[in-house]
């Protein structure tokens, strides 16, 4: 059996669906049953609880060969990076409750930095935990750049592509079925070993402007164009829509980080780059949502 976290999330559902049509027994992890009912009815075991509760996950870990773990994202704790360290902490004492021997971490890019990568900091020191499990777990921290998917989020609150990236900063995006894909793969074949992670990219890297030329073009708005805002701008309005201070400082630390070059670590070669190019997501997803 495979225990998925975040089962009703981007990566979590997708792999989860994928697992299933393999014929694999599946365990999804959310906190509302009634979320995770069509994965139930695909035939999915459902475990309902918070990932804070040692008990919770170490009960929904048990004979599992293999779980996917995941740190969520939560807009409105007063401590952001805090409920990482105690969701990340139950995670690493269920799975030693558990025995659980393999353990795919969906980690991110830049988290080899743990001082200036702000939301990022808190997976960092998730696989730094990870990783002192003994000989006997294998652990593979995957570590994805930013998602394709952002640009909707961006495109609703913002209305066009905004952050605090300069417009010349070129950054990959990766399609999250993508990276559900390469967990999905690993998940079936367990064919990694030790401690170790891996980098996954796009199809390639643009700048800022370039994004919001694809965007533009694929939803009919040629005139669409990237906007930068200023850091204390940025999370004034991350603020203003209800964020957390704690998680607005975090989220825009983490775009201070890429503008500085803390991110530029990743390792750019056939396995880490992956098909979905943004002309195709842009197309496929973003123009029937936004055109
Ligand atoms: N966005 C990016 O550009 C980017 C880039 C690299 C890495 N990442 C990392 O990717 C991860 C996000 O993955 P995703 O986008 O697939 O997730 P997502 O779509 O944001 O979904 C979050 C999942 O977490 C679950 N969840 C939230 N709080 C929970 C809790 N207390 N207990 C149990 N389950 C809980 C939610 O389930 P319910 O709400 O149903 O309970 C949901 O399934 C984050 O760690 C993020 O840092 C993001």
């Amino acid at each position: 059996m495979i225990v998925i976290t975040g089962a009703t999330g981007k990566i979590g559902s997708k792999v989860a669906t994928q697992l299933l049509a393999k014929g694999e027994i599946i365990k999804v992890i959310g906190r509302n049953a009634e979320d995770l009912e069509t994965l139930k009815t695909s035939g999915a075991e459902i475990a309902v609880g918070q990932m804070s509760d040692v008990q919770f996950l170490s009960t929904a870990f048990t004979n599992a060969k293999a779980v996917l773990l995941m740190l969520p994202p939560d807009k409105d704790t007063l401590n952001f990076g805090a409920l990482q360290d105690e969701i990340g902490e139950a995670q690493v004492q269920a799975i030693i409750n558990a025995g659980v021997k393999n353990v795919i971490f969906i980690s991110s890019q830049g988290a080899h930095n743990i001082e200036h990568t702000g939301t990022v900091k808190g997976l960092g020191r998730q696989e730094i935990r990870l990783n002192a499990l003994p000989d006997d777990v294998s652990v593979l921290s995957l570590r994805p750049e930013a998602f394709m998917e952002n640009c909707i989020e961006s495109l609703k609150l913002f209305d066009t592509i905004a952050t605090p990236l300069r417009p010349d900063v070129r950054t990959g995006l990766i399609a999250t079925n993508d990276i559900a894909n390469f967990a999905a793969e690993q998940l079936l074949s367990l064919n990694f070993h030790g401690k170790t992670h891996q980098d996954l990219l796009g199809d390639r890297d643009y700048t800022q402007t370039e994004i919001a030329e694809i965007v533009g073009k694929a939803i009919g708005r040629t005139a669409l164009k990237y906007v930068q805002y200023s850091y204390e701008e940025y999370k004034k309005y991350m603020m203003k829509i209800g964020m957390s201070e704690s998680r607005a400082d975090m989220i825009t630390e983490r775009y201070k980080a890429i503008n500085d070059g803390y991110f530029n670590n990743s390792v750019r070669n056939r396995i880490s780059t992956t098909p979905t190019t943004l002309e195709y997501f842009a197309e496929t997803v973003l123009k029937p949502m936004f055109g």
